[in-house]
C-alpha cells in the first residue's frame, strides 16, 4: 500500500464535525502553573472540602473522540462524581483534531480533580483538509504539538511542556511525569537496517498511517525527532530526580518504554513504529513506581524490576465491543495506577493480559482474524 492514497474509511477516523460543543469558556480553568511548583496547583481542583480526599491516580489511554459510540462513552467517565478527588492521566490518542482534545478534556478536568495528558501519535496528525473540515488544522509536526499543549493549558491540563508535579494521594508521594517519545523504527530485528524497516513492515502489508499523517517538521526524520525528544526528556526526568531525592516516579508516556511489552500477534512487524530502545532502562534509571502506556490497544499489566507497566488502552468500538455487550462501560476500563497492588515478590510477574474483566486471558484470542492493513490499531 505504499504510496496509495488512503481514504479516511482506512485511516479509522470520523472526523468529528457535529457535537463539539466543547465549551471551553464553562469549564476551562486557568492555567497558572508555577514554574517553580512541585505540587499540584490548586486552580484545577474542587474548592468542596469534602472532595478533598487523598484521591487514587487513574490512567486511560486511546480513547480516540473520532468515534461517535468513544464519545458517547466518555460522558459516562465519572459521571457520578467518584472521582472528583482522583487523579487522572490521559495516555495520548485521545484524537485527531482541535475538538477531539476539547471534549476529552472538558469532560476529564470536570470529572477528575487533576488531569495530565501526553500526546499519541493520533494527536500529531495533519488530516487531509476536506470540506467538511475545511477549518481543520494545517499545523504539521511539532507545530501540531505545541497547539495540543495550549489546548491542553487552556484546560488546566498538565503536559509533557509543564513542570512535572508532586501526586501526594493514595500511594504517593510520587512525582508524575508525563513524557513524549515518539519513535525510531528501533524496534525491529538486528538484521534489519534502519533504512530496510518501513519497506521490511510493508512486506507484510503493514504499514502505520503515520508514514501518511504524521510530519517531523522542523526535524529530518522522524527518528530525528524522536532522539531529541529523547534527550530533552531523559533531561527533565533528571532534573525531576534530583528534586525529588528517593521519590518514586509514575513516568507515562503513549508509546512503550521497552520493546519486550510489545506483543502483536498478528502484525508484529507494526513493532517499529511503537517505540525506541533508547528508553528500554528508563524504569530503573528513574526508579519509577509505574509506567503508563497506550498505543497498543492490548490491555496488561507487567511487572519488570518492580516497576509496574500499565498498558491502559480503550481503544476503537469494535476493539471493545465485546466488552460493551457486556454491559461494561468506559469506567471499567480505567486503570489504577496508585495505590495499585503491591509488587511481587522479586520483582517480576509474568504478563497479566486484560480484557473485559479486567482477568488474565490468553492473547492467542486477541484477534480474529488478520487485519488487511495496520492502520486498524494504535
Ligand atoms: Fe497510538
Ligand atoms: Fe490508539
Amino acid at each position: 500500500m505504499a504510496g496509495r492514497k488512503l481514504t479516511i474509511e482506512e485511516l479509522g477516523v470520523d472526523p468529528l464535525n457535529d457535537q463539539a460543543e466543547a465549551s471551553k469558556s464553562s469549564s476551562a480553568v486557568s492555567n497558572s502553573l508555577n514554574p517553580i511548583s512541585t505540587k499540584v496547583e490548586s486552580d484545577s481542583v474542587s474548592q468542596d472540602p469534602a472532595d478533598h480526599r487523598p484521591g487514587r491516580l487513574y490512567a486511560i489511554a486511546d480513547i480516540h473522540l473520532s468515534f461517535p459510540t468513544n464519545r458517547e462513552a466518555l460522558e459516562k467517565l465519572g459521571q457520578d462524581g467518584q472521582h472528583k478527588s482522583d487523579g487522572l492521566i490521559l495516555c495520548g490518542d485521545i484524537g485527531e483534531t482541535h475538538d477531539h482534545l476539547e471534549l476529552g478534556f472538558r469532560i476529564a478536568t470536570q470529572r477528575f480533580r487533576t488531569v495530565w495528558w501526553c500526546p499519541g501519535n493520533h494527536e500529531l496528525y495533519t488530516m487531509p483538509v476536506t470540506d467538511a473540515s475545511a477549518d481543520a488544522s494545517v499545523a504539521r509536526g511539532e507545530a501540531k504539538y505545541d497547539e495540543c499543549v495550549r489546548i491542553a493549558r487552556q484546560y488546566g491540563v498538565l503536559t509533557p511542556e509543564d513542570p512535572f508535579v508532586m501526586w501526594e494521594g493514595e500511594g504517593g508521594p510520587v512525582v508524575v511525569t508525563p513524557i513524549f517519545t515518539l519513535y525510531d523504527y528501533s524496534f525491529r530485528p538486528d538484521n534489519v537496517s534502519l533504512d530496510e524497516a518501513v519497506d521490511w513492515a510493508r512486506e507484510t502489508d503493514v504499514e502505520a498511517t503515520d508514514e501518511h499523517l504524521l510530519h517531523f517538521e522542523p526535524y529530518t526524520s522522524r527518528q530525528d525527532w524522536c532522539n531529541v525528544l529523547v534527550s530533552k526528556f531523559h533531561q527533565r526526568l533528571s532534573e525531576a530526580q534530583a528534586t525529588h531525592p528517593g521519590v518514586p516516579m509514575v513516568i507515562a508516556n503513549h508509546w512503550p518504554l521497552r520493546q519486550d511489552l510489545v506483543y502483536l500477534r498478528h502484525i508484529p512487524r507494526f513493532s517499529i513504529w511503537c517505540g525506541t530502545t533508547l528508553t528500554s532502562n528508563w524504569h530503573k534509571e528513574f526508579e519509577a513506581k509505574v509506567v503508563v502506556s497506550g498505543h497498543l490497544h492490548i490491555r496488561r499489566t507487567d511487572w519488570k524490576d518492580g516497576t509496574r507497566f500499565e498498558e491502559s488502552s480503550l481503544g476503537y468500538p469494535r476493539q471493545w465491543k465485546d466488552c460493551m455487550d457486556m454491559g461494561m462501560d468506559i469506567n471499567g476500563f480505567l486503570r489504577e495506577i496508585l495505590p495499585g497492588p503491591p509488587a511481587p515478590e522479586g520483582g517480576n510477574a509474568p504478563t497479566l493480559w486484560r480484557r473485559c474483566d479486567q482477568a488474565s486471558y490468553n492473547p492467542a484470542e486477541l484477534f480474529v482474524k488478520k487485519p488487511k492493513t495496520s492502520s486498524g490499531i494504535t
